[in-house]
């Protein structure tokens, strides 16, 4: 069946693999991101591919353009049938050395950023009884490491969020999941001395999504832990 997906942050990385994961099966789309330029090169493909596509030009932190972003999603597609809450930011190091700027960055991006589309998303879900959220956590939403404080902390904040989503959705058609990927080869590492032979690949996430997005009636996947297959 075909899906109207909204996916925020979906100008590089598991976004747009997300995207073009689906594309072939003629989904409409309404991509989300702060780079124009980006996000025209990942509309352009995702057509190609069989898409009908929209784009919101974005910060998901800052709630006017989420509000106009949704109210045009709305407009264009007719309504949300899928939401993969997905752009995020990291930065990592040892506590003391976080800046107080670097704390809200991620908190505002991961953690509001999730939750201003979520309730956006949750009522015409809600009154059409049906829908998929999706949040791209983490494996760091799991559990925690050195020198990801800050980050694996808005991690676990979207993870209870969903969760406890999920309890609210209880006894509807609504559901709400996560992803939770060790580490992706993504932009996000590029310019860093990090050996990305042994990360999982965008793809490997993206077909996780799918998973979840496709899944039947009958099925309501809670969560999807990925790591690494050759570490
Ligand atoms: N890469 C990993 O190892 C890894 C592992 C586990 C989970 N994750 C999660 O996966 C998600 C995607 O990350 P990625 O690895 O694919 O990195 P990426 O390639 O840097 O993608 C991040 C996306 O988020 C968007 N974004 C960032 N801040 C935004 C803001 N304030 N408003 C709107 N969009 C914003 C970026 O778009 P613009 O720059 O155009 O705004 C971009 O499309 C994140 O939530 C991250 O925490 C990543």
């Amino acid at each position: 069946m075909k899906k109207r997906i909204l996916i925020t942050g979906a100008s590089s990385g598991i976004g747009e693999a997300i995207a073009l994961e689906m594309a072939p099966e003629g989904h409409t789309f309404y991509l989300t991101g702060r780079n124009e330029q980006r996000l025209k090169a990942v509309c352009k493909k995702v057509k190609s591919m069989g898409g009908k596509v929209f784009l919101g030009v974005g910060d998901v932190s800052d709630v006017d353009s989420v509000d106009n972003q949704f109210s045009e999603a709305e407009a264009m597609m007719g309504g949300v049938d899928v939401l993969v809450a997905n752009a995020g930011v990291g930065h990592f190091g040892n506590l003391e050395d976080m800046s107080v700027s670097q704390f809200d960055e991620q908190f505002n991006t991961n953690v509001r950023g999730v939750f201003m589309w979520m309730r956006k998303v949750l009522p015409g879900m809600k009154s059409r009884n049906t829908g998929q959220i999706l949040v791209t956590s983490s494996n760091l939403g799991l559990k925690t490491s050195a020198r990801t404080s800050v980050y694996s902390g808005t991690k676990h904040a979207v993870q209870a969020m969903v969760w406890c989503l999920r309890d609210e959705l209880e006894g509807t058609m609504v559901k709400a999941a996560t992803i939770n990927p060790g580490s992706v080869s993504t932009p996000w590492f590029d310019g860093k001395d990090v050996n990305r032979d042994n990360m999982l690949t965008t793809t490997d996430v993206a077909k996780a999504a799918k998973l979840i997005i496709d899944q039947d009636e009958t099925s309501n996947i809670d969560h999807i832990l990925l790591l690494p297959g050759r570490s």
